[in-house]
């Protein structure tokens, strides 16, 4: 795998050609998913590994690709912390965690015991790939976890995890540290499987200023790649480990603390004076909105161009700044694919 196109570009290393996949590339914009989706609701297509290594694959075919991410979601640990979570299609957790004592209760599961249909979807996707397609394993960054478990669900305005931050920091403590070892084993096991890369996914850190990011984000998501470097360390494989900062611009400096190899970042910046902020040691995977994939293909190459040139021909995976959106006409996604292939061929030749 370390001579793959996104590895070379995770690494920072000349390419042919900008590699490119899309965050939430299996899912509800695409006809195949839909139909698996008849039959079976969602946590059964995370926790059958048969589901879910087809419905990685879905997108590989559709699309072509330049790497796979297992069908799962950062929200699969839960029920083994002792957190029930239905969707439809959004998250609901019945019994938010709020107070110290909900705190104690949760449990930080081992991944193994906890999440087995994680591992076996792995083992068995990484038969069914082809070689020069990586798998990446995710997991949702610890402060992204937390925001879920104490606010229940979505949020306006996140004021049960803000206030709790702010009138019971040791008890935000105590979480974000189950959070991150919760998270921890899950990832790193992933690896231990044969994950080619690591994700973690830190959607609404953007609701914290420079300081309260580095107090209730940074150390915890160290925490989480430390583990998952040792993993790889001990098989002697290179693992890219991608950290994605949703709504950066703020605390964009301390993603260079996190331990992370590659940061993927939305488009609410671009990506010449983040690259310029993080310094030539880290890759980075972005931008595109996905709302541009709304609009005809003409705009869609003219858009996928533009992010190709502010990030430069190096240390890029092109995708999108967040998922794809349940809207989008397949066939849109496959012309963004196409552009981001021929544009950056042409630059490379
Ligand atoms: O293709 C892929 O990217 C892999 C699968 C994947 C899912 N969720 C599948 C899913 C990944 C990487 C995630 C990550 C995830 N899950 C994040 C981080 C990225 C982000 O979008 O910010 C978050 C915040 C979640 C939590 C979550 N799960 C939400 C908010 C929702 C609701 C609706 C939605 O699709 O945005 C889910 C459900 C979910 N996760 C679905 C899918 C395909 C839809 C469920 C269905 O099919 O009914």
């Amino acid at each position: 795998m370390s001579d793959t196109l996104f590895a070379r570009a995770c690494r920072r290393e000349p390419v042919e050609r900008t590699p490119v996949w899309i965050m939430r590339q299996a899912g509800r914009y695409l006809p195949e998913y839909r139909a698996l989706r008849v039959n079976a609701d969602f946590l059964t297509c995370c926790r059958t590994p048969e589901l879910a290594c087809e419905i990685t694959l879905q997108p590989v075919r559709r699309l072509d690709v330049d790497a796979a991410i297992l069908f799962s979601d950062i929200l699969v640990p839960l029920p083994a912390m002792g957190v029930e979570v239905t969707f439809h299609p959004c998250p609901h957790l019945a019994r938010p965690v709020r107070s110290a004592g909900d705190v104690d209760a949760l449990r930080v599961p081992d991944a193994r015991e906890a999440t087995p249909f994680v591992f076996d979807a792995i083992r068995l996707l990484r038969r069914e790939l082809s070689p020069t397609v990586p798998l990446i394993g995710f997991a949702g960054a610890p402060f992204t976890m937390a925001t879920y478990l104490v606010e229940g669900g979505g949020s306006k305005h996140f004021e049960a995890i803000k206030g709790l931050l702010f009138s019971d920091p040791p008890t935000a403590h105590a979480l974000l540290a189950c959070c991150a070892d919760t998270v921890a084993s899950l990832l790193a096991e992933q690896v231990r499987a044969g994950a080619q890369a690591a994700m973690l996914f830190d959607t609404w850190a953007g609701l914290l200023g420079p300081a309260d990011y580095r107090a209730f984000a940074l150390p915890y998501v160290r925490r989480v790649f430390d583990r998952v470097a040792d993993a790889a360390a001990d098989l002697g494989v290179d693992v890219p480990r991608i950290y994605y900062a949703g709504n950066a611009a703020g605390w964009l400096p301390a993603c260079r603390d996190t331990g992370a190899t590659v940061i993927g970042l939305d488009w609410r910046m671009d990506l010449g004076p983040a690259r310029a902020v993080l310094g030539p040691s880290l890759a980075v995977q972005g931008n595109l909105d996905p709302a541009v994939l709304l609009g005809p293909p003409d705009q869609i190459r003219q858009r996928a161009r533009l992010v190709l040139e502010e990030a430069g021909p190096f240390g890029h995976v092109f995708n999108l700044g967040h998922g794809i959106l349940p809207q989008t006409p397949p066939e849109h996604a496959r012309v963004l694919v196409d552009a981001v292939r021929e544009w950056s061929s042409r630059r490379a030749a």
